[in-house]
């Protein structure tokens, strides 16, 4: 590898910067509630924040101490209780959890003994040590439920325990609604990448018609013109299997919005706001997604058209990690790392867009695609088959970019995400699409 950025100092660096942001985040999100809280289950969908904390430092000794360092187990006997297959969320408070101080306490343990390997590893010779990958992946792992507990934080009925500062107000976006894209192969997917999951490789060449991509994410303005012209009522917006979940879940708003008058109201870590129209709208499921695609007569794109939206540039005819090209995200990019604990308003981060001028691919929100998740041609489970492979399938429909939730660590072009299509407590909103075909 050629590329600076990715020589073995440089990520030996970007390995301890990135586990350190990681824990002074997790700190922050275990230490802002008092303990009933951190113990307390906020909802069936979530483990208690305890549960999490000592995931965090479990996944860490099992692939930084043990298969990298080669270091015994320090207690075998919990690695069961923090393995998230042998238990689903739902039980997890009722396991013998190690209490809050205990929790913290090894998390730290593990991280001292981890510095120490990481100062002595030699960043190849394995697949698992090449690039510092194991590093990285503990590190995107951390983020990974950071992002989870921030989740349970909105969950959480009760006073505000987190604030963060608001995005800088904008002008209200005047660009074009939507760009074409035009049709022709792409790169998608990465086999450069250090850090990059199994999931996202390898690299491979795409065929992707030429389509009409929204240059913004829907706002709640658009989402609230959708449901005033009755679109929760209008059975022909939905697939079967939608109609059926928010029929059978009496579901006519996004998640935390409610009616208050003539206006709507959302909660929002604690606090109940008006809904800003210019936002983008967030927590909704895909079959809300969907409908509203529908309804507005386009459609959710591609996971591949969103790939090349965010990655192919034109000019160079290659594809970039970043919609704005190679470089790491920096705050004038794009919302992420938790920096505000909202989206950013619509048509936000110039400097951010693609080369086609789409805005916010990267951060905000979370953009649920058509697409299953599934394997890429070549694809080989690494290190563990749990990450991805287990739940490659149609049950999983695929969100893209990241949200202001996701540290960068854990965000890319080529990232991806999945959940089941009715999930709506993750920070998921979408944008549109159509075929250029269409008029
Ligand atoms: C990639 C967000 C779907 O939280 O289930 C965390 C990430 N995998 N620990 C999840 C993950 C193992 C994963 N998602
Ligand atoms: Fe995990």
């Amino acid at each position: 590898m050629t590329d600076p950025a990715f020589d073995a100092d440089t990520l030996r660096e970007r390995a301890l910067t990135t586990l350190t942001t990681a824990r002074a985040r997790t700190t922050l999100l275990t230490s802002c509630v008092e303990e009933p809280d951190l113990t307390a289950q906020h909802s069936p969908l979530m483990s208690p924040l305890v549960w999490d904390l000592a995931h965090i430092g479990n996944q860490e000794e099992m692939w930084l101490l043990r298969a990298v360092g080669g270091r015994e187990a320090m207690r075998p006997e919990i690695d069961g209780l923090y393995d998230a297959f042998e238990h689903p969320r739902a039980e997890r408070p009722s396991l013998p959890l190690l209490p809050p101080a205990e929790a913290r306490h090894y998390a730290s343990e593990v991280r001292g003994r981890v510095l120490d390997i990481l100062e002595s590893t030699a960043f190849h010779g394995t697949r698992l040590t090449e690039a510092g990958f194991a590093f990285g992946m503990i590190a995107q792992h951390e983020q990974q439920h950071d992002e989870t507990m921030l989740i349970t934080h909105q969950l959480r009925k009760g006073p505000q325990a987190l604030t963060a500062p608001d995005p800088d107000p904008v002008p209200l976006f005047t660009g074009p609604s939507e760009v074409l894209v035009p049709g022709g192969p792409f790169i998608m997917g990465t086999s450069t990448e250090p850090w990059a999951l199994d999931n996202e490789r390898p690299a491979h060449r795409r065929e992707v018609p030429a389509f009409y991509m929204d240059t913004t994410p829907v706002t709640n303005a658009a989402f609230q013109a959708f449901i005033a012209d009755g679109g929760y009522d209008t059975e022909r917006w939905w697939t079967p299997e939608g109609w059926a979940h928010i029929r059978q879940h009496s579901i006519h708003a996004p998640l935390y919005w409610h009616r208050d008058g003539k206006q709507w109201l959302r909660r929002r870590f604690g606090v109940t706001e008006v809904v800003p129209p210019d936002e983008p709208v967030l927590h909704v499921c895909w079959y809300e997604a969907d409908a509203y695609a529908r309804w507005a007569g386009r459609r959710l794109p591609t996971e591949a058209e969103w790939e090349k939206a965010a990655r192919h540039d034109p000019a160079g005819n290659r594809s970039t990690r970043y919609p704005w090209g190679d470089a790491d995200p920096a705050p004038e990019h794009a919302n992420l790392g938790q920096r505000h604990l909202r989206p950013a308003p619509a048509g936000s981060y110039p400097k951010g867009e693609s080369p086609l001028g789409i805005r916010q691919l990267i951060g905000d929100v979370w953009e649920w695609t058509a697409s299953d998740f599934l394997p890429y041609p070549g694809f080989q489970a690494f290190p563990y088959k749990e990450y991805s492979e287990v739940f490659f399938g149609p049950e999983h429909k695929v969100l893209r970019g990241g949200a202001f939730a996701v540290d960068p660590v854990a965000c890319r072009g080529t990232f991806r995400n999945w959940d089941y299509p009715i999930r709506r407590q993750i920070f998921s909103g979408f944008r549109t699409a159509r075929s250029a075909g269409d008029a």
